[in-house]
Order: C-alpha cells, then structure tokens, then sequence
C-alpha cells in the first residue's frame, strides 16, 4: 500500500495531495461547485479552512439555487468551469445538446482515490512501474440536465514534483451531444503579476524562449496545424517575475499530445489568472452518442521552487523515466551518420559505400539511409504513399544495403514519412479519397504532398502493411519516422457530415496507433520522430519514440538558442544533433569543426556531411570528437543538464552536464561574436557538491566545488566568431 499521498477532509470538504516537495488542495464549494485553492510548495498542514471571500460584487452573478448575492462562479477559483452560466472566463467545456444549448455546469458528485496509476486508452501517458509510486484522485463532476459526467483525474508520484491530469466525460444520456469543447485541465491561480514563459518558433528555428507579463484578457499559445508543430510547442510555464534559472517559483505545464493544441491563459478582473488546456476547440466538435466515452489527452504539471533548471529537471526524469519506453529509454543511443544533407536525392551504392567505408573507420556506430530509396522519389515531388524500394536507385536494393552496414559493424537506420501521399503515386493513383480533402475543392499541397486520412483505420493498416513487408525482409535498426507538411482540407470521405469535427484528433488517434503497432511490434529497433525538424517534439511523439530530430537547422550557432529552448521542458536524451558542412546548408554560416562538434554533442550525436570532403587533419578530430562523446556518452545523455546562461539574453551561453553522485561534471561555453578588447567574464558553475575537491582533467588544478559555484572560473578569450570551450571537472 502506497503512503496515503491524498486524503479528504470530510468536515471541510477539501482535498489535499501531497509528497516530499508539493501540494495541490481544492475543496468543494457551496452548490458542490469545485474550487482551486493551491498548487505549489508542500504544506505540511492545511487547516481546510482557507475560503475564497464572499463579496457582492456587480455584473458577477450568483448560483442560480442561492440566493447569496456574495457567491459567484464569475470570481471563484475553479477545477472545471462550464460554459453560459455566470462565469465570463473561458470556460474548461462546451457542449451543444440536442436543443441547440451550449450550457454546461458539472458539480461535484463523488470521489475515489486508487493506487498507481490508470491508463489512457489509444492515447499516450505518463505512467507507474509500481503501484506504491503514485495515487490517483478521481473526482466525479455531474451535469445533471445534460445526464453527463466528467472525471477529473489527478495523479501525484511521491517522489516527484508532478502532478498528472487528463479528463474523461462519459454521456448517460439517450441522446447524442457534441462537445465543442473538453479541456485536459483547468486551473485558477490567484497570484498576480505572474510572467508566462513560452517556445514559439517556426521550421529551422523551433522552441525559442519567449517570456512576458500575463496581461488582462486573454492570451492564447496553440497549434491549428493539426500537428503539435514548430510554431509553438506545447508546453508553457508561469513564473513569478523575480524567477531565473535557479531561483523562484515556476510551475509548468505540458500537453502530451501531438495535434492541436490550446493554452488558454485568461487574467480576469480580480488579477487571478485562469489556465485552460487540452485539445484545440478550433475545427473541433466530438459526437458523444449515448453510453460513450471520450478521453482528453494528459497535462504533465510540475512545480520548481528552484527555478527554471529546477522545472526542466523535473521535466527531463519524468519524461525519461516514465513517458518514454522500450528498450532504448535508457540504453545509449549510438553516434549516427545520415546521409541527407551529403547526398540528399542522389546517391547510389557506391556512394553508400563511399559513406561507410569513411565513417566506420572514425567511430560512428550507425548509418541512416534518409529520404529517396523508395516508389521513384528522386526529387520531393513523387512516392510519398510507395513503400517498396527505387528500382533503379541501389543496385542489390535495400538488402545488399543493410549487409554492407552491418558488415562494417554498424547499425543501419531507414527513413519514412508514413503519414504522407504524393499525388505522382501509386498508392494516388489507385486511392485519390485516401487523402485528406474536402469535396469539390482543391487540395492546399505544402512540399507539393499531402496528408493521408488516418482517421480511416483501412488507410492506416494499408501503411503499416507497407512497412512491415520492408521491417520483415530487411535487418534494420533504426528508423526515422518524418512528417513535412501541416494539414489542411481537414475532411474525411468516410465519415458523416456531423463527425467531421472529429477529424483531426482521430488522425492523431490513428497516427497513435500505428505507432503503438510498430513499436511493439519491432522492439528492437529504436524510432526517432522527425517534422522536418522539430515539428513534432512533444511528449506524446516521446511516448513511441525516445529521441526526435530537434531541427532541420544544423547551424551550430543557430542549434544553441534551439537546443537551450528545447531543454526547458525535454530530456537531452531526446533531443538528436548533428555535426554538418560548412558553410551551413541552412544559414550559410561557417563556424569551427570543434563548434560544431561541442554543440551536438549536448545532445544525442552524430554527422550528416560529405566525411569524403574533410581533410585529414579533419578526420582526427572527427576521431577524437566520437572517443570523447564514446568516453562520456552516458554522462551526456542522461546525467543531470543545468543551463547555466542563455544566448536569449547575452553573447554567450554556458551549460553542465553533472553525473547524478557529483563526481563528474561537464562544462561547455559558447561565445557567438568575437569583440576586440573583449571584458573578461566568468561562469559560475552549479549542481556540484560544495564539499568536495574537483580536478581540471586537462590541467591538474583543483577547484572546491563551492569555489566553482560561488567565483567560477574564467571564460578563455578566444579569437574568431563562434568558439566553444569543454571543461571536464572531475571529484579527487
Ligand atoms: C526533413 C527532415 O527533417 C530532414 O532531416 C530530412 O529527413 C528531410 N525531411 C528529407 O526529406
């Protein structure tokens, strides 16, 4: 049996879930509205008896049951606020019944408080290996004119600064009704003045840190793309103002989800601020038939009073422990080649062979083959839909490749985009309905392809079908599993014209499950996600696969301010980089070859260039890039990451890698432009133990591990744009 981690107070009606470090405390109202009182720091002992004022306040009006003018739902923190009676904030669900109503008021009925952790059906989750890690409270909320109900599920882990939340309606009713809206959560901050922190973004510059005052009115983060996208990520946090990287209060929020998706922040005429998440309302309508039951996806929530490295390490375990799976969740992920950005369409056996017969001999553990081995594709206008091999691209086809890899003791990796169709195809030719498109319109095309109708389970087994007949015949490791366009004429030809506003979350449904097929069915290999880039890096995406390509853009310059955002809320073990040619293909840049290096290797590593273009002085660096990342891969992929300056706000970024006992740690500096005359600057180190004597590997000195966080160390003037500088601190 689990420490009881919730409890309710009868005589005050009031919920409290607590741990180590976190408490979250709601209590039901008068007329069982349900209310927010808490989350943040633990509170050893709640009274219950902390009340939202009554206050009869104008153009707020009251329960329709009281005659109480100081009680109004327009001013109460809430869990769950329906929709069209008395509460003017956004409301967390909308539904349209049968008589055109769009009126929705769930009040508390019931509770229940499990061990462990439930799943979440065809959806991605968090979850427990042991029962005893976790609690779940499920609250039962009733609309009793709709005869509906709504679960509001809670889990809090005892040894993590988390709570999960999702959402479950379940229509008792004899009559069909739509929803319009269901949040995954709703939370009401009392606190003012709070700063919302966020990762827009756009392909080739994803995930970049953008702070501001949360304002009166509404201000929304979302994705309308269909896919969780590089535009904005979603995930948020709210921080007091005064909060940095290692001090003050943040709480956090991500969708595990990889479609549309709405954070709805609305600061109300009382400066509360209320918090609505879930799935994008917008071309979004549910059909609930009688006796049915619709799932929200989860929100991973999770409480730092030591800033924002404090979130993100809370983030990164999580994530890593217990969103991600299979076989390689903890395995070390191996240094890769890919082959696009050296060849892109053309390439051939040979030039395969050039490729590996380069590669093995520096170290690099496996070669991707990328995008044109399949249907005709030598450019990116033909085959997506085709996934049966080139018949005239590699001699000895997919096999001969395969074997010449794993002759060379490398792994071998293949490139797809399962969810995508070319009109120049076979699979158009013979199934023109199989794409999303909307009757008598043209379709929108984006890279001149379009997005298959996964909402259609025959379309998803016919690509699965696919693919399995390629996985089966040929020995392969790895795959990429890529996704180059948004959606749009978001239209199924299968389904009933009242079920259309369904569509794009059966597409993720669908895209859900074939990835539940694949992996489970081939464990062996190791998935990356990929959106040209990181347009799809989410959690949902992480629950399949454990790493995704964080970006199209391989600039290293460009890769520090992308890779310092993504850090804000995913694991370095997620987040796949790659040392490329110079100049870079996406900016133009050049920057150094131990640039280029030092910041891949902040992530999972690899190269994706033309290795018969470098020069042999090259090539030994090559070598000695791929021992050290070989020497220190499992420090750098799953020890502790701490972000030490931001390229948002000066010329230089700084970070650590710390092993979770302290006795190693890995320092990297980045300066952009070179000045003349430059100051001199330090970094303070953190996450070291201020007991012990730490050693400079490369020149002897040792250092108090408090010295390096209090004094730090001086930054190396270097000459050039562009520079980096490792340090490897080690406990004597
Ligand atoms: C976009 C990906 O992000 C690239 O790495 C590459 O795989 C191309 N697509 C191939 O079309």
């Amino acid at each position: 049996m689990a420490n009881q981690l919730i409890t309710f107070d009868e005589a005050t009606q009031s919920f409290h879930l607590k741990n180590n470090s976190i408490s979250y405390v709601m209590s039901v109202e008068e007329g069982n509205v349900l209310s927010h009182i808490y989350f943040g720091k633990k509170i050893n002992h709640y009274s219950g008896f902390f009340k939202y004022p009554r206050l009869d306040r104008g153009f707020s009006g009251n329960l329709p049951t009281s005659l109480d003018r100081t009680y109004s739902k327009d001013t109460l923190p809430q869990e769950f606020s329906g929709n069209n009676t008395g509460d003017y904030r956004v409301p967390a669900v909308i539904i349209k019944s049968e008589s055109g109503a769009r009126t929705t008021d769930f009040r508390y009925v019931s509770y229940e408080i499990i061990n462990g952790k439930p799943s979440i059906k065809g959806l991605p989750h968090s979850y427990v290996i042991d029962e005893n890690e976790a609690q779940t409270l499920i609250i039962k909320m009733e609309d009793a004119t709709l005869n509906a109900t709504i679960e509001l599920s809670y889990t809090i882990y005892a040894n993590r600064s988390v709570i999960a939340r999702h959402t479950t309606i379940n229509n008792n009713s004899t009559a069909a009704f739509d929803i319009e809206k269901l949040a995954s959560l709703q939370v009401d901050l009392p606190k003012q003045n709070m700063e919302v922190i966020s990762l827009p973004g756009a392909h080739v510059r994803e995930r970049q840190i953008e702070r501001q005052l949360v304002k009166h009115g509404v201000t929304q983060f979302e994705s309308r793309r269909g896919s969780s996208s590089h535009f904005m990520n979603p995930f948020i946090a709210l921080a007091n103002p005064n909060t940095t990287e290692f001090q003050g209060d943040v709480i956090g929020f991500q969708l595990v989800y990889s479609g549309n998706h709405q954070f709805t922040l609305e600061r109300d005429y009382q400066d509360q601020t209320r918090v609505v998440i879930g799935i994008n309302e917008y071309n979004f309508d549910w059909q609930l038939k009688p006796q049915e039951v619709f799932e929200t996806p989860e929100v991973l929530m999770v409480y730092s009073d030591k800033g924002l490295n404090g979130m993100s390490d809370t983030y990164a375990k999580l994530l890593r422990e217990r969103v991600a799976r299979g076989r390689y969740q903890y395995a070390e992920r191996p240094i890769v080649i890919n082959n696009w950005e050296a060849t892109y369409f053309e390439f051939d056996e040979k030039k395969i062979q050039g490729i590996l017969d380069q590669a093995a001999p520096l170290g690099v553990e496996m070669f991707v083959l990328d995008d044109g081995w399949f249907g005709h594709r030598d450019d990116d206008n033909s085959s997506l839909g085709d996934w049966f091999e080139h018949a005239n691209k590699l001699k000895g086809g997919l096999r001969d490749i395969a074997n010449r890899v794993h002759d060379k003791k490398m792994k071998f990796g293949l490139w797809f985009e399962p969810e995508m169709i070319s009109e120049e195809s076979q699979l158009y030719r013979e199934h023109p309905d199989y794409a999303l498109q909307v009757p008598n319109r043209g379709k929108t095309p984006s890279r001149n392809q379009y997005v298959l109708d996964f909402s259609r389970q025959e379309i998803v087994n016919n690509i699965f079908n696919q693919m399995t007949k390629i996985l089966d015949a040929v020995d392969i490791d790895y795959i990429k599993w890529d996704m180059n366009r948004n959606m749009s004429e978001v239209y199924s030809m299968a389904y009933a014209a009242e079920q259309q506003g369904e569509i794009s979350h059966r597409y993720i449904l669908g895209l859900y499950d074939l990835m539940n097929r694949l992996t489970t069915r081939y464990p062996k290999i190791l998935f990356e996600g990929c959106s040209g880039g990181g347009g799809r890096f989410d959690a949902g995406v992480l629950y399949y696969m454990p790493q995704s390509w964080t970006s199209d853009n391989t600039d290293a310059f460009a890769r520090l301010k992308i890779q310092y955002g993504t850090s804000l809320a995913f694991p370095i073990s997620s987040m796949t980089a790659h040392v490329s040619a110079v100049p870079n293909h996406q900016t133009g840049r050049s920057t150094s070859l131990k640039m280029r290096g030092d910041v891949a290797m902040s992530g999972v590593f690899g190269y994706e260039l033309n290795l018969g273009e470098m020069e042999d002085g090259e090539k030994s660096e090559v070598v000695n890039q791929i021992t050290f990342y070989k020497k220190y891969r499992q420090l750098l992929q799953y020890g502790d990451f701490t972000r030490l300056k931001s390229p948002f706000e000066s010329n230089y970024t700084a970070w650590q890698f710390t092993s979770p006992e302290k006795d190693i740690a890995i320092l990297f500096r980045y300066t952009g432009l070179a000045e003349a005359q430059a100051e001199f600057t330090t970094t303070q180190m953190a996450n070291l133990n201020p007991e012990m004597i730490y050693e400079n590997v490369t020149t002897g000195v040792a250092y108090g591990g408090d010295e390096l966080m209090n004094i730090g160390l001086y930054d190396t003037l270097q000459k050039g744009d562009f520079t980096s500088e490792v340090t490897i601190l080690k406990a004597k």
